[in-house]
């Protein structure tokens, strides 16, 4: 897996596939790239250039632990490795917090953009109770390290019948949750805690767009997806049967055939 200095910290990424057409994913939180290696090894056989970056203080990427981890510098980093890696122009994929960076990544930017990918994510930023736990679980990871954030995140990233009958994809993210490190999840908290309201700037996303999203999300309603789609004449929306908030990975599948439909009508 490469690695390279690339605005100010040591940032790693995984590429498959090669050619001009590129597809950036940006994982969600507290993950890293390997939520997307399906993904990866899928759209690379069909001929894209696909290129996974942990972003900084997940997986084997270093941070700053004294900076926090707002949603702009992270779509910095991400701008400034596709300029490392020769990319002019991406197609930009993001899960939930890797969907808070695209919106980010947008805004800063837009000539950087082909298409948009919105995946289980947001526009509408934290309600003041939500900005408050984050805080509040800020103080106990400090204390307890990333298990507590595997506490609060893992029984609601999935769908409840997954939940329910466990397995290979739960014990997998579970995995994740438990090796990143404690300060990434510190420093990125108050960067998801303060992120703006992108509710505004959905009219004005001139690029394609596809939102897709998990039917049975338990963190973020289908609903407000959808929403959110409509709010845009250039997006597209697609309803993840039987997956909850990752559903890349609860119905890989279907995704996939999305994603894969959404990507051949830009070529
Ligand atoms: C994620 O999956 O990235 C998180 O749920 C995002 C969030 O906590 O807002």
């Amino acid at each position: 897996m490469p690695k390279a200095k690339i605005n100010g910290v040591e940032l790693f990424w995984e590429e498959a596939g090669s050619g001009d057409d590129v597809l950036l994913m940006l994982h969600g939180f507290p993950l890293d790239h390997t939520m997307w290696l399906d993904q990866m090894a899928h759209f690379s056989k069909l001929g894209w250039r696909v290129t996974a970056p942990d972003q900084r203080g997940y997986g084997q990427s270093s941070h700053d632990p004294t900076e926090d981890n707002t949603m702009d510098l992270l779509a910095q980093d991400a701008a400034a490795l596709l300029d490392y890696l020769g990319v002019k122009k991406a197609v930009v994929m993001g899960l939930s917090m890797g969907g808070y960076v695209t919106f980010a990544f947008y805004r800063q930017f837009p000539e950087k953009v082909r298409a948009l990918i919105l995946a289980n994510t947001k526009a509408e930023p934290d309600a003041p109770v939500a900005r408050e736990n984050r805080y509040k679980l800020r103080e106990v990871v400090r204390q307890q390290g990333s298990t507590a954030a595997r506490d609060v995140m893992l029984p609601a990233m999935f769908s409840p019948e997954l939940h329910q009958s466990g397995g290979t994809l739960l014990d997998n993210l579970e995995a994740i949750m438990v090796r990143t490190r404690p300060t990434a999840i510190i420093s990125t908290l108050p960067g998801l805690a303060e992120r703006r309201d992108v509710v505004p700037d959905l009219p004005g996303i001139g690029v394609p767009t596809l939102v897709i999203h998990g039917e049975l999300d338990q963190l973020m309603p289908v609903e407000n997806a959808r929403r959110m789609a409509q709010a845009n004449p250039q997006a597209r929306f697609v309803g993840v049967p039987g997956a909850g908030h990752m559903s890349n990975l609860e119905n890989s599948a279907f995704f996939n055939r999305a994603v894969e439909e959404f990507l051949a009508g830009l070529k």
